[in-house]
């Protein structure tokens, strides 16, 4: 469902060039739980964000369901990204001044439909996430781990054709990630696709399968523990 062919970014940078990802090719299976793994500087961010259509290939191809993500007009991607692809970030990247309901229902509030008719949706992710009693909360009133599962709800309120997770447990504890990447297996366990770019070794053994980056390029593809749905 997911298809990269020989995927190369090249930043630059005043007279210098950085070749952030190198003739990447890989293929992402319906229902696959996939980790990332590799030093940083690696190109882990550049690959999920190409992945994301939050940045587009220097040179290459990439597609969604077959839909290409490369050398469309912007305002293109953005409205692909909005309806096929939920992302969680390190920092939650909440809205402040919004509750943990409006926060979920985003994406859908961007699309123009009336919160009242978000907001039974967004309200039922909540509880899928462990939220129920958190729905009117703002972000200064959750705690870290709780600010990542409104993340998910909101990742998820389109029903994503896959979900993009950038080190989703950078900034938590230990038992924390832990909960977590039990949600991320759980929410696999159902078919979601997941990609998620990880620092822990062990968070990679909740996927079906980890491959590594090394200077840009594709290094180790492996089968992991858990099962393709
Ligand atoms: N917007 C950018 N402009 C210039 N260089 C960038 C940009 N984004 C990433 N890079 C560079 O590309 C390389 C890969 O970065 P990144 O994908 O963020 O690595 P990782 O997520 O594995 O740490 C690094 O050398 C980084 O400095
Ligand atoms: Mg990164």
């Amino acid at each position: 469902m997911i298809e990269i062919k020989q995927a190369t970014k090249i930043y630059h940078q005043g007279m210098k060039e950085i070749r952030a990802l190198r003739d990447i090719s890989l293929t992402i299976a319906r229902g696959e739980f996939l980790s990332i793994m590799g030093p940083s500087g690696s190109g882990k961010s550049t690959l999920l964000n190409l992945i994301g259509g939050l940045d587009q290939p220097t040179s290459g191809e990439i597609f969604i369901d077959s839909i290409p993500l490369h050398g469309i007009p912007d305002d293109e991607l953005t409205l692909i990204r909005r309806r096929r692809i939920g992302f969680i970030f390190q920092f939650f990247n909440l809205l402040p001044i919004l509750t943990a309901a409006e926060n979920a229902g985003l994406p859908l509030l961007l699309e123009g439909l009336p919160f009242s008719k978000v907001k039974p949706r967004a309200e039922a992710l909540l509880r899928k996430v462990g939220l129920a009693e958190r729905i009117e909360h703002r972000p200064e009133q959750l705690s870290g781990g709780e600010m990542q599962r409104v993340a998910i709800a909101r990742a998820l309120i389109t029903n994503p054709a896959v979900l993009l997770a950038d080190e989703p447990t950078g900034n938590l504890d230990s038992h924390t990630s832990e909960e977590i990447f039990r949600l991320l297996s759980g929410l696999h366990a159902e078919g979601q696709t997941i990609v998620m770019v990880t620092h822990d070794r062990f968070a990679a053994g909740h996927g079906t399968r980890l491959i590594t980056l090394k200077d840009g390029a594709l290094d180790q593809d492996t089968a992991t523990g858990a099962r393709v749905q």
